[in-house]
């Protein structure tokens, strides 16, 4: 299938490990060009030289902390500036503190709906017009599948995630009319570091080991295993490409069959 991708310039958030890195990859070897963020220098350099000598494509690396607002705008002037225009926005960035409702402290929900609410709300915000000039662009949030079956013990995480999907479905009606396309994919569990990291919590949290929850963890995916980032970013890939052309407004879990719910 030809994703009709070549030439397309895509802003990946949070880019430098994990799902942000092999959907920005994914998205190179499909011939787009790429501006990857993240805080980390070194592993947002390595990976764009990584894409550049892989896939002969452009990708430009822009450090930046995602809570802030400036940085955000010097990701899209950033961009813009160097490609002169913007098609499509990857809103992706690490996941809040696995804590528990009364674990969470007032700082801990700012610094949550900040990264996971705010910044995409922000990056939607500075790329729409760019999109609308050129009727045509896509938007993919990446959620959790706790949007549609809340995860215990990340609870900031389902909160913000929700308030996400709630905008980008109201966005979606709004700007259908400029060609332009909002869908939401909901990760169940990917192999990234931010799933050990959770899987390390829920370890502490049950007194048990990490052998243990994941064990647990995969008797709960009927495909019996986690998935693996590039089967994840394939999913993404495509519905950022010109083949997603009537699909808006949709929330899809790519989870091994874990979420139970008809929706
Ligand atoms: N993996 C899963 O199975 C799974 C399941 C459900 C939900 N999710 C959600 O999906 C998203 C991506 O997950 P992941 O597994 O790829 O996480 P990850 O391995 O922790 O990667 C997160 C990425 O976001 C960047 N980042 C974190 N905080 C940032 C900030 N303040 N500003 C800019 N960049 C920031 C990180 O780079 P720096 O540290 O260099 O900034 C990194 O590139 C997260 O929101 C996660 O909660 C993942």
């Amino acid at each position: 299938m030809e994703l009709g991708l070549t030439g397309r310039v895509a802003i990946v958030a949070g880019a430098s490990k994990g799902l942000g890195r092999s959907i920005a990859i994914g998205l190179a070897r499909e011939g787009a060009n790429v501006a990857i963020c993240a805080r980390s220098q070194d592993s947002l350099t390595s990976t764009a030289k990584f894409i550049q000598e892989t896939y002969s494509v452009a990708a430009l690396p822009i450090v930046a902390d995602l809570r802030n607002h400036a940085d955000i705008d010097r990701v899209v002037d950033g961009t813009v500036n160097r490609f002169n225009r913007i098609d499509i926005l990857l809103n992706n960035a690490g996941g809040p503190a696995p804590k528990t409702f009364e674990e969470s402290t007032g700082e801990d929900w700012e610094k949550a709906i900040g990264l996971n609410f705010f910044s995409g709300v922000r990056l939607i915000q500075r790329v729409l017009p760019h999109m609308k000039s050129r009727s045509w662009g896509r938007i993919v949030n990446i959620l959790s599948s706790g949007v549609k079956q809340p995860i215990d013990g990340l609870v900031q995480s389902n909160a913000a995630r929700a308030a996400m999907a709630g905008a980008a479905k109201t966005l979606a009606r709004e700007v259908a009319v400029h060609g332009i396309l909002v869908n939401n994919i909901c990760p169940g569990r990917i192999q990234t570091e931010r799933v050990n990291e959770v899987d390390a919590a829920t370890a502490r949290r049950k007194g048990v080991t990490v052998e243990e929850v994941r064990r647990e963890s995969c008797r709960e995916i009927p495909m019996g295993r986690y998935g693996q980032p590039e089967e994840f970013a394939n999913a993404v890939v495509f519905l950022a490409s010109e083949c997603a052309s009537y699909i808006t407004g949709s929330t899809l879990q790519i989870d091994g069959g874990f979420i139970r719910s008809l929706w």
